[in-house]
C-alpha cells in the first residue's frame, strides 16, 4: 500500500497536482474522489481531464445522469453518485455504463462503487478542507501501476509546479 498527503495550499497547487497525475494516468485506471461537500473533487477533475486533454470547461458534476462521458485522449468517465442512497440504486447499471474499460474513470462520492470493482486499478484521493484555500489530498493504493504518481508527488512542491508549467507548454 502507497500512501501520500499532499498540501493543496492553493487553486494553482490543486492544478498542477492533478495535471502531474493526469501525466501518468493509463487505459484502465479508476480514481476514486473521496470528500465531503465543497473538498474540491470537481475542481480537481477539471485540471486532471484537462490534462487527458479534454476541455476543462465541458467538465461539471453529471447532474441528470450518473455518468458524464468526456472525449480527450482516451474516454474519461466522470460518475458522482452524490444522489444515491443505497447500494441497489446501481443495480440498474451495467459495468461498463459506469467504467471506462479504454479510458479513465473518475468517480466522486465513490461510497457505493467499490462492490462493483474487482481487481482494476484504483487510486484512492481523499480531499479534506483545511481552510477557504487550502484542502489537504491524501492519495492510496495497492497498485503498482500507480508507483510513478506516488514518485512524482514526493517531490518538493515547487518542482511539481514547475512540473505542471512545462506539461501545459508541451500540451499548448
Ligand atoms: N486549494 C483548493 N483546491 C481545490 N478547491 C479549492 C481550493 N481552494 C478553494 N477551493 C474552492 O473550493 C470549492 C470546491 O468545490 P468543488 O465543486 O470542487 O467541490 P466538490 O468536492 O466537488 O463538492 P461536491 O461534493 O459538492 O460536488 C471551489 O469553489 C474551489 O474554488
Ligand atoms: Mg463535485
Amino acid at each position: 500500500m502507497r500512501k501520500i498527503i499532499i498540501e493543496l495550499n492553493s487553486l494553482e497547487i490543486t492544478a498542477a497536482a492533478a495535471r502531474i497525475i493526469a501525466s501518468d494516468l493509463f487505459a484502465g485506471a479508476i480514481l476514486l474522489l473521496w470528500g465531503k461537500m465543497g473538498a474540491g473533487k470537481t475542481t480537481f477533475a477539471k485540471s486532471l481531464c484537462a490534462g487527458l486533454g479534454v476541455l476543462p470547461e465541458i467538465v461539471t458534476s453529471p447532474t441528470y445522469t450518473l455518468v458524464n462521458i468526456y472525449h480527450g485522449k482516451m474516454p474519461v468517465y466522470h460518475v458522482d453518485l452524490f444522489r444515491l442512497t443505497e447500494q441497489e440504486q446501481l443495480d440498474d447499471f451495467d459495468r461498463q455504463d459506469l467504467i471506462a474499460e479504454q479510458g479513465v474513470t473518475l468517480v466522486e462520492w465513490p461510497e457505493f462503487i467499490p462492490d462493483y470493482l474487482t481487481d482494476e486499478p484504483v487510486l484512492n484521493l481523499c480531499f479534506k478542507t483545511v481552510s477557504e484555500n487550502q484542502r489537504q489530498l491524501i492519495l492510496q493504493s495497492e497498485f503498482s501501476n500507480f508507483d510513478t504518481i506516488f514518485k512524482t508527488l514526493e517531490q518538493p512542491i515547487l518542482s511539481l509546479l514547475k512540473g505542471a508549467a512545462n506539461l501545459d507548454k508541451d500540451s499548448a
